[in-house]
């Protein structure tokens, strides 16, 4: 499960292009993918229009309603993957146990194309080139999210 702040950018985005690598990799039926908010004032939302088209133009259909995270979330995923240090603290503090805090994750630990990069930009305030860093960072972290899987699967 990814999460961000709004559920609006880049965590539905960061879903819609895990779910269409799996899908390429014919991993679909084995992973549950989804995405919420740590922030709830978006619910039920669409994600934001200039992230859909952002997504659409490479090939990503983000349909995903906005939600909040909720307590079940820390059951339900073995990753909980935030995008910034704002969402993994506020995970933090609403993991009911240790075990469940060591779910969570940081984005940019799965990227292997933006080393200095320790968190992913909240695009929302962002002209057209923060969708697309977004989007480059998010590619990025799916696929070291697959491999990271992928590895995990063999040890
Ligand atoms: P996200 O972006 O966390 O990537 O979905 C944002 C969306 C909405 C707001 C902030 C960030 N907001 O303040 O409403």
């Amino acid at each position: 499960m990814f999460v961000c702040l709004g559920n609006i950018c880049r965590s539905p985005a960061a879903e819609g292009i895990l779910r269409s690598m799996a899908a390429e990799e014919g991993l679909s039926e084995r992973l549950g993918i989804d995405s919420a908010g740590t922030y709830g004032g978006h619910r039920g939302d669409l994600p934001d229009p200039r992230m859909r088209s952002a997504a659409a133009r490479r090939g990503y259909s983000l349909t995903h309603r906005a939600r909040q995270v909720c307590e079940e979330d820390f059951e339900r995923f073995d990753l909980i993957v935030t995008m910034d240090d704002m969402n993994y603290e506020t995970l933090h503090r609403l993991a009911p146990s240790r075990e469940a805090a060591r779910r969570i994750f940081r984005m940019t630990e799965f990227c292997r194309r933006h080393p200095d990069r320790t968190y992913v930009p909240d695009p929302y305030y962002e002209g057209r080139e923060g969708f697309e860093l977004v989007l480059d960072m998010l590619e990025d972290g799916c696929r070291g999210i697959l491999e990271y899987l992928e590895q995990s699967e063999k040890a």
